[in-house]
C-alpha cells in the first residue's frame, strides 16, 4: 500500500518545466530579470537545462508581484518561420487576437508594439521561449529597434542559434541585450533537488555526503539528469522495499544499460564530424578544465592538424549546448558530467567512436 503511493508521488519529473517546490536555484539569473526590468536578455543554453523552467518560475514571481498585465510568454515552437511575415503575425496574434493582427507585417509590427505599449500604459514584457528558428528574422529585427526605443523588454530563451546570434557582431536584434548562459545549478540548489523530495517520499540516505558527492559529481548538476537520477533511485529502493536509498543504489545504476545510454545520448546527437571528434578527443583525455588553447593542443594531437582559435572556440560552444561540456567560467570548459564519462568508457564506446570519429572527420577533410 505505501509502495503504491509512493510511487504515485513521485515528484521527480523529466518531461515538464520545473515548477513549485521542484523548482531550485537560479536565484542570481532571477534576480537580474526582476531587478533589471529595462535591459533586455538572451538567456542561452543546451537543451534541457531548465531555460522553459526559469521562465515559468519569473511570470510565477511576476504575478505574485502583481505586474502581469504587459507581460506575455510565448513559445515559438509552433511557429513556422519560413512564410513571409510568419513569425510577426504569430507573436501578434498571441499579444493581441484581432484581425489586423492576422495581418500582421513584418515592417508593421514596430508600430503594433508602439500601440500595445501605450495602450497598456508600460513597455510590454515579452518572454519569448524556442527562438532558435525565428531569432534571426525580420521580425526580430522589429523587435529589437522597439526594444531600443523603450517600447518594449525582451527575454529570449534558446540554444545554439540564439547564442550564435547575440555573439556575432552583425546581429540582426541590434539593441542591447545581456548574454545570460544557463549552465548547471550551484551545489547547494542541487543537493536539495535530491535530498528534499526523496525525504518527502519517506527515504533516509545512509552516508549523506559521500552519497550527495558523488551524485552532483555524476550528474555534473544538471538539473535534468539530477531529476533523472532521483527518479532512478527512488524506483530502485521500491524495488528491493527499503527505506534506506545509500552509495550502494548509486553504483547498482552504473549496470543499468537504459541509464548508460541516457548518459551517452548527447554523444550519439553529435552531427557534425569535427566536433564529435573534438568533444571525444576531449572526453578521452578527461581533465578537469579545458581552455581553447587545451583544447587545440588534444586536437592537433589526435587529428594531425590544427583549429583555429574562433573554429575551436565555436565547436566548444556547439559541445556545450549539446551536452557534452559544460561552461566553467568566460573561456574556459568541463565535461558536462562524470557520468558520461564513466558510462561512456565503461561501454567501451569511447575508444571504437574515436576511432571512427577520426575516420569520418579525415575523409570530410
Ligand atoms: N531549476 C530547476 N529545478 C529543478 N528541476 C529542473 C530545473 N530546471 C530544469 N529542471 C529539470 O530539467 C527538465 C528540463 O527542464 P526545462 O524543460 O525547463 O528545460 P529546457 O531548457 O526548457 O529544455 P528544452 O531545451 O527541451 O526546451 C525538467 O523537466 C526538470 O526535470
Ligand atoms: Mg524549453
Amino acid at each position: 500500500m505505501q509502495q503504491v503511493s509512493r510511487r504515485r508521488l513521485d515528484p521527480f519529473n523529466l518531461l515538464v518545466p520545473a515548477e513549485g517546490s521542484m523548482f531550485f536555484g537560479r536565484q542570481n539569473e532571477l534576480e537580474r530579470l526582476q531587478h533589471e526590468d529595462a535591459t533586455s536578455f538572451a538567456v542561452a543554453g543546451p537543451g534541457r537545462i531548465g531555460k522553459t523552467s526559469l521562465m515559468t518560475r519569473y511570470r510565477a514571481l511576476t504575478l505574485r508581484d502583481g505586474r502581469m498585465s504587459s507581460q506575455f510568454r510565448i513559445s515559438f515552437f509552433d511557429c513556422d518561420p519560413a512564410p513571409a511575415n510568419s513569425v510577426s503575425r504569430f507573436l501578434a496574434m498571441h499579444i493581441a487576437s484581432s484581425r489586423r493582427s492576422a495581418e500582421m507585417t513584418d515592417a508593421g509590427l514596430l508600430n503594433f508594439v508602439k500601440y500595445q505599449s501605450n495602450a497598456l500604459g508600460a513597455p510590454l514584457d515579452l518572454l519569448l521561449d524556442e527562438v532558435d528558428l525565428v531569432c534571426e528574422s525580420e521580425a526580430f529585427k522589429a523587435l529589437g529597434a522597439a526594444a531600443r526605443e523603450g517600447y518594449c523588454r525582451l527575454v529570449l530563451f534558446g540554444k545554439g542559434v540564439l547564442l550564435k546570434t547575440i555573439l556575432s557582431e552583425s546581429s540582426l536584434l541590434d539593441c542591447r541585450m545581456q548574454l545570460l548562459h544557463l549552465g548547471p545549478l550551484d551545489a547547494g540548489s542541487a543537493r536539495k533537488l535530491i535530498l528534499l523530495p526523496l525525504r518527502d517520499l519517506g527515504f533516509r540516505i545512509a552516508g549523506q555526503e559521500e552519497f550527495l558527492e558523488r551524485v552532483l559529481s555524476l550528474t555534473g548538476r544538471l538539473p535534468y539528469l539530477l531529476q533523472f537520477y532521483g527518479q532512478k533511485l527512488a524506483q530502485l529502493a521500491l524495488e528491493e522495499q527499503t527505506d534506506t536509498i545509500s552509495l550502494q543504489h548509486v553504483e547498482t545504476l552504473h549496470a543499468d544499460f537504459a541509464t548508460a545510454q541516457y548518459f551517452v545520448k548527447p554523444l550519439n546527437e553529435l552531427r557534425d564530424a569535427q566536433t564529435r571528434l573534438v568533444g571525444l578527443s576531449l572526453l578521452k583525455e578527461y581533465r578537469r578544465e579545458y581552455s581553447i588553447p587545451a583544447v587545440q593542443e588534444i586536437y592537433e594531437r589526435v587529428a594531425g592538424t590544427r583549429l583555429s582559435h574562433t573554429r575551436t572556440s565555436e565547436i566548444c560552444n556547439d559541445l556545450v549546448i549539446n551536452n557534452v561540456l559544460a561552461w566553467q567560467g568566460p573561456s574556459a570548459f568541463r565535461i558536462a558530467n562524470e557520468g558520461l564519462y564513466r558510462y561512456a568508457h565503461d561501454m567501451g564506446y569511447l575508444t571504437n567512436a574515436l576511432e571512427d570519429s577520426k575516420k569520418e572527420a579525415g575523409s570530410n577533410n
